[in-house]
């Protein structure tokens, strides 16, 4: 009797696998990527049972589809390269504690460094078997002749300020989006997490995150409220899983995109020395937290893992240098000597929510500090937000020849333009 049921279920996973293979094969060869259904600004989302998947841990060789689901099981991720046939990878759960959501995730492996490919999660409700509009990705090619990536950083949960930055760029033309902190203000475990779920949908719906990652950079704001510890159940990174505890989790990685190399590290909270110890704002720990990561950035960059690619770009959410004062100087003091012997070609930062950029190799003073000035090796673009008027999306495009960024704001009007030849 159970074998039958086993020969059942085995036979309708195989028809399944049939038809849903033709359509993603299908999807590969004949159309371009199905977006989920459009991103309002004015109308926050009212949750569904199953939010649209999208795509984390980008690589050369793979790429991780992500799926956060109430009430699903059984789900799986039925994907074919361009020009082959199906196949079927089995989806993990995790709950996220205090909240009716599973993370589910699928690693789609050993794939070839640019390869397309079409993907379908498909998944059982107590209604039946559901599946997702088909989507296409690209993986990560390092041999590429170019990469191009949006950034946007201080959005502090306003839907209006990103909706609008997002009419001046397509995200089609993106290989990745890159959030680099204050993307969820203080995210609020309240309710579930609601705010949390219903946000996050919103940006995976605007910036169509099932066919290019988005890649999370930690702001301040996202060391603080209730669900800031579990938000490594949302986002995956080479070295982050969700059951790290707080001071175990490494949300620091790097990859290399094209003629690009690019480190990515987490400047914590907006800590200095003067800080006082009792501080909601934890200085030691976020100390600790730094010199830890400083190990991991001086091992990588010594091992120059950009090879023969003319760019190394760094991000983080809190600048290390800003004449407005407003910059880390625990993580400036920690990492600034590894990065200043690796030769970094671009510093991208934001927090300061006053849009600026710092010109390589010009002294500046700093506010607030008498005396004080600074002088970055490299420049820096520092993106703002979260107001319509102060909001910034910067567009980096790098090719073997040249490094370009440039920082629109919400009406389109370029603020910036930097070109390394
Ligand atoms: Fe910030």
């Amino acid at each position: 009797m159970v074998q039958t049921a086993h020969v059942t279920m085995l036979m309708k996973r195989r028809t399944i696998l049939k038809q849903v293979g033709a359509a993603v094969v299908g999807a590969v060869a004949n159309v371009g990527p199905a977006m989920a259904e459009p991103a309002s600004a004015d109308a926050p989302s009212r949750l569904p049972d199953a939010l649209a998947p999208y795509l984390q841990n980008p690589a050369a060789d793979g790429m991780t589809v992500c799926f956060l689901a109430r009430g699903a099981s059984g789900v799986r991720v039925c994907w074919a390269v361009a020009g082959g046939g199906p196949s079927e990878t089995d989806a993990t759960g995790v709950p996220i504690p205090g909240t009716p959501w599973t993370r589910w995730s699928a690693r789609i492996a050993g794939l070839k460094p640019g390869s397309v490919v079409s993907y379908e999660v498909f998944y059982q409700t107590d209604g039946g078997i559901v599946r997702t509009p088909a989507n296409r990705f690209k993986t990560l090619d390092p041999a590429a002749p170019g990469v191009r990536f949006a950034v946007f950083n201080d959005i502090h949960d306003q839907r209006a300020t990103i909706t609008a930055l997002c009419r001046h760029f397509k995200p089609e033309d993106c290989d990745f989006v890159v959030f680099n902190g204050d993307m969820f203000n203080d995210p609020s475990a309240a309710d579930g997490a609601r705010k949390v779920f219903e946000l996050w949908d919103f940006y995976i719906r605007l910036l169509g995150g099932g066919c290019r990652p988005i890649l999370f950079v930690r702001g301040n704001h996202e060391t603080r409220g209730g669900f800031k510890d579990r938000l490594n159940h949302l986002f995956q990174s080479p070295d982050l899983t969700p059951d790290q505890p707080p001071a175990e989790q490494l949300w620091r990685f790097d990859l290399t995109a094209g003629p690009a190399y690019l480190v990515f590290m987490d400047t914590g909270e907006d800590d200095g020395p003067e800080t006082p110890e009792d501080s909601y704002k934890a200085p030691k720990f976020w100390q600790a937290y730094r010199r830890r990561d400083a190990g991991w950035l001086r091992d990588r960059l010594a091992a120059k893992p950009w090879g023969t690619r003319p760019w190394r770009i760094f991000v983080s959410h809190i600048p290390l240098h800003n004449p407005a004062g407003w910059f880390s100087i625990g993580s400036r003091d920690a990492w600034l000597p590894p990065l200043r012997e690796a030769g970094i070609s671009l510093m991208l930062a934001g927090h300061d929510h006053a849009w600026k950029v710092l010109p390589a190799g010009k002294e500046f003073s700093i506010a607030g500090k008498s005396g004080a000035t600074d002088k970055p090796d490299c420049p820096v673009l520092i993106g703002g937000g979260p107001s319509m008027k102060e909001g910034t999306v910067i567009l980096v495009d790098a090719t073997r020849d040249k490094l370009t960024a440039r920082m629109l704001d919400a009406s389109g009007k370029p603020l910036h333009e930097f070109t390394t030849p």
